[in-house]
């Protein structure tokens, strides 16, 4: 049996939504291809664990493509992250998308894994991207994970 359940946001979850979003973004907006969103305010599910949050995704649906804005697992390791994915999958076949996509950046070598292994695939390096982003969202840092530049932005995406 599962230990998390998962649910969609709800407007009680907004709170820690923001913080959760400003702790690990350094702020609630999310920049993706040259558009800012207030990912706070974006659709969503939260996974919990006996009641206590433990994981969050926020999408956007425009047209026929949703897109993943932001993803955070708070207890990594348990099937949290992939359990979100299906369920922003599920809502995005719903409304009959064609593709479920996102942007990552060139230092996230453990989300291009993730992302990989749960069937997405690379299909764009926008180069030096990121300086664009930063102009929008000056939060975002130099340096990323395991001491690499954040440059590049990197679009997956799967064909639904
Ligand atoms: C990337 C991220 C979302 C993954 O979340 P997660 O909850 O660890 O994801 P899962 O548990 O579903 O999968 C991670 C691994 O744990 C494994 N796993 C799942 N359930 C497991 C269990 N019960 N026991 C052991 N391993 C398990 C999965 O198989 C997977 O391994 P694999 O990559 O070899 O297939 C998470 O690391 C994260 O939030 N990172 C920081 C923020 C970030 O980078 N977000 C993405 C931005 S694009």
């Amino acid at each position: 049996m599962k230990s998390f359940q998962v649910r969609p946001l709800a407007e009680g979850d907004r709170t820690w939504v923001t913080s959760v979003l400003n702790e690990h973004w350094g702020s609630a907006r999310s920049v993706s291809r040259g558009r800012v969103y207030q990912a706070d305010e974006l659709p969503g599910f939260i996974a919990v664990i006996k009641d206590k949050p433990a994981g969050l995704i926020t999408y956007d649906i425009d047209g026929k493509e949703c897109e993943i804005t932001t993803m955070n697992s708070l207890v990594e390791h348990q099937g949290i992250g992939s359990a979100l994915v299906d369920a922003v999958k599920g809502v995005a076949l719903t409304a009959k998308c064609k593709r479920l996509w996102l942007i990552t950046t060139n230092d996230n070598t453990k989300a291009l894994r993730f992302w990989q292994r749960r069937g997405f695939s690379l299909v764009a390096i926008h180069r030096n991207a990121v300086a664009q982003d930063r102009l929008l969202k000056p939060e975002i840092p130099l340096i990323g994970n395991n001491g690499i530049p954040i440059r590049d932005e990197i679009e997956l995406e799967m064909v639904l």
